[in-house]
């Protein structure tokens, strides 16, 4: 097959974590015999810093010239503060990124391997945990009109709208049933029914959409019950489907619950051009030091084989040596605990490509 990819290594650690996610991408090419064609293009404050602008045209072409996107992380807190909000490469480039991908899957894997190392306890966690967060990603709180700060002399009111529509809420649960469907056929939906007109809407057509996956069974959760049924029996979540803010949150949750935030990949799908990125920012304090871990990178590879490619023996290939450098014992800083074998970001990528194997 010939791949055509759109590679954004944006701020902070993100060069750093691209180029091992870029490294097993390519490995992945000569074990299987791809053709994969790589495209760079500058995005966030890296871009702002090179032309003026965090989203350029040129980047945008990039984009639409390839067939997936693979974005790092962008942002920088002390910069971003300094810009209006609509300016800040969160909103003008992820946010842009994101167009049409209504569909955010972040499953938050718990490795056999990395199960003592969870901040949860070794008997909650068990021998590892799987669950998947599909999570609604261009509605919600972060789109709803109308939004923004209006001031008036001293005081001032800052308005966000939490809206979402029948049909927005149909194509997200949809993908969450027939995910479910290829899983252990079970969908908690979470909502806040209890307080937000959004909400009792939400439940409702999910409700409808999952009558017609009848092998699924559906349950509804609160958010804010969810956030502590997490962390006190994950084991009860197989597929959770959720809005945008609430997913945000219970997906950073979920990492921890695997060790590291530095662990969970992501993919953009539905109408647009497909997005992988890993969960976790540019994290500025370790940038550049080669220390960051490049698994969630890795990983949203893996993402990007499967749901842009239909490659699912080579995401397999991937994960499979994912699991064996950590069985190994290679461990960047952020994992690493007394006994296993502490690498950089380089090395991680190197141990990782070193065991890409078909089948
Ligand atoms: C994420 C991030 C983004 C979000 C930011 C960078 C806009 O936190 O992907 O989880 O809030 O969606
Ligand atoms: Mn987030």
């Amino acid at each position: 097959m010939n791949m055509k990819i759109a590679v954004l290594p944006g701020d902070g650690i993100g060069p750093e974590i691209m180029a091992e996610g870029c490294k097993v991408l390519c490995k992945i090419g000569e074990t299987f015999g791809h053709t994969i064609e790589l495209e760079e293009a500058l995005v966030g404050w890296t871009a702002i810093d090179a032309v003026g602008e965090a989203f350029p045209d040129a980047t945008q072409e990039a984009c639409d010239h390839a067939n997936a996107v693979f974005f790092g992380c962008v942002g920088n807190p002390e910069r971003d503060m300094t810009v209006p909000q609509q300016e800040r490469p969160e909103r003008c480039a992820v946010l842009r990124l994101r167009t049409g991908n209504y569909a955010n899957l972040r499953p938050a894997i718990v490795y056999g391997a990395l199960a003592g190392q969870s901040v949860v306890k070794p008997e909650i966690i068990g021998d590892g945990l799987d669950i998947l967060i599909v999570r609604e990603l261009t509605g919600g709180l972060y789109y709803g009109q109308p939004r923004g700060v209006t001031r008036e002399g001293d005081s001032a009111r800052g308005v966000d709208t939490l809206s979402y529509t029948t049909e927005e809420i149909v194509r997200v649960s949809r993908v969450a049933f027939e995910a479910a469907q290829r899983r252990s056929k079970k969908v908690c939906s979470v909502d806040k029914v209890n307080m937000l007109a959004s909400s009792q809407l939400w439940r409702e057509v999910v409700t409808k959409v999952g009558e017609n996956y009848p092998d699924v069974e559906l349950t509804h959760m609160l958010a804010d019950r969810a956030c502590m049924e997490l962390i006190r029996d994950p084991h009860q979540f197989d597929v959770i489907v959720t809005g945008n803010l609430f997913g945000d949150m219970l997906s950073d949750e979920a990492a921890v619950l695997a060790g590291s935030l530095g662990m969970l990949p992501s993919a953009a799908i539905g109408d647009g051009k497909p997005m992988f990125e890993p969960i976790h920012g540019s994290a500025p304090d370790i940038a550049g030091q080669g220390i960051a871990n490049p698994i969630a990178t890795i990983l949203s590879g893996a993402m990007m084989l499967r749901h842009a490619f239909g490659l699912d023996a080579e995401a397999q290939a991937i994960e499979r040596a994912v699991e064996s450098a950590l069985g190994d014992g290679f461990r960047t800083p952020d994992i690493h605990v007394p006994g296993t074998d502490k690498v950089n970001t380089q090395g991680m990528g190197d141990a990782i490509a070193e065991r890409i194997a078909q089948g």
